[in-house]
């Protein structure tokens, strides 16, 4: 099963994927979180990437391609995959129809998740990772804002450089200006689910999940 998560920033594609491939036994593909791994390993790649990333703009399309054409060739992605982050422009979107041709996948299932720019911006100035355990919060959710749901450590959260105000702006902008076009790219190619990004994560979940089986 081939799911194509698409979706301003901060709709919630890294937490439904991260539900989705567990519920769905498929890996989970995020080029956001691919890049911050390089980043944080300080590899050719991240050194490249990292100023591009704070400032909310985009990677090249050529180094994406490379990227995804590794990650969706891995023997892990063999039995489906859950895409996060790509295609992001419509270079990259061309690009993947050739790597799903050369795999022999013809029927992707494209997932939009909608949510208002204000309500985005909201989110992603609350969003927090918990630096020991990797777990996403919304400190705008928790009963604790200190601690962990997830693991309990106290005083761990950490901030994405991105999610400063001025730069969620500017990654909206590049979503509207660059990424958003994508959708028209596939309006005669591939099935197209959109789900909104302001119900609560289980149903949301719920709704992707209704729409998968539909089609299965
Ligand atoms: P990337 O990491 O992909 O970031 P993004 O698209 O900006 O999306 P986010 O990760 O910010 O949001 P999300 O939709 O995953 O939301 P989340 O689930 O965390 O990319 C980062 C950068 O990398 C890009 O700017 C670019 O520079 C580069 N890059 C990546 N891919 C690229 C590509 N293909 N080409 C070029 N450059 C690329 O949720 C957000 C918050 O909301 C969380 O706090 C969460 O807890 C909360 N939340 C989620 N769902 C709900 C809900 N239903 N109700 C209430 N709260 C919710
Ligand atoms: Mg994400």
């Amino acid at each position: 099963m081939e799911i194509i998560l698409f979706g301003a920033p901060g709709v919630g594609k890294g937490t439904q994927a991260k539900i989705l491939s567990s519920k769905l036994h498929i890996p989970h593909i995020s080029t956001g979180d691919i890049l911050r791994t390089a980043i944080s390993k300080k590899t050719e790649l991240g050194l490249k990437a990292k100023a591009i990333m704070d400032l909310g703009n985009l990677v090249p399309d050529d180094i994406m391609g490379g990227i995804i054409k590794d990650a969706l060739n891995d023997p892990k992605s063999k039995n489906g995959f859950i895409l996060d982050g790509f295609p992001r422009t419509i270079e990259q979107a061309d690009i993947l129809d050739k790597i799903f041709k050369e795999l022999g996948i013809t029927k992707a299932q494209l997932i939009l998740i909608t949510a208002e720019d204000e309500l985005i911006i909201k989110r992603l100035s609350a969003r927090r990772a918990c630096n020991a355990c990797g777990n996403i919060v919304n400190l705008n959710y928790l009963k604790d804002s200190k601690k962990c749901p997830a693991c309990g450590s106290v005083d761990s959260f950490i901030k994405r450089k991105d999610d400063e105000v001025d730069i969620i702006k500017n990654r909206l902008k590049v979503f509207h200006q660059t990424t958003e076009p994508v959708l028209k790219y596939y309006e005669n190619k591939s099935d197209l689910f959109v789900v909104d990004g302001t119900l609560p994560v289980d149903e949301v979940t719920r709704r992707i999940i209704n729409s998968i089986e539909a089609k299965k």
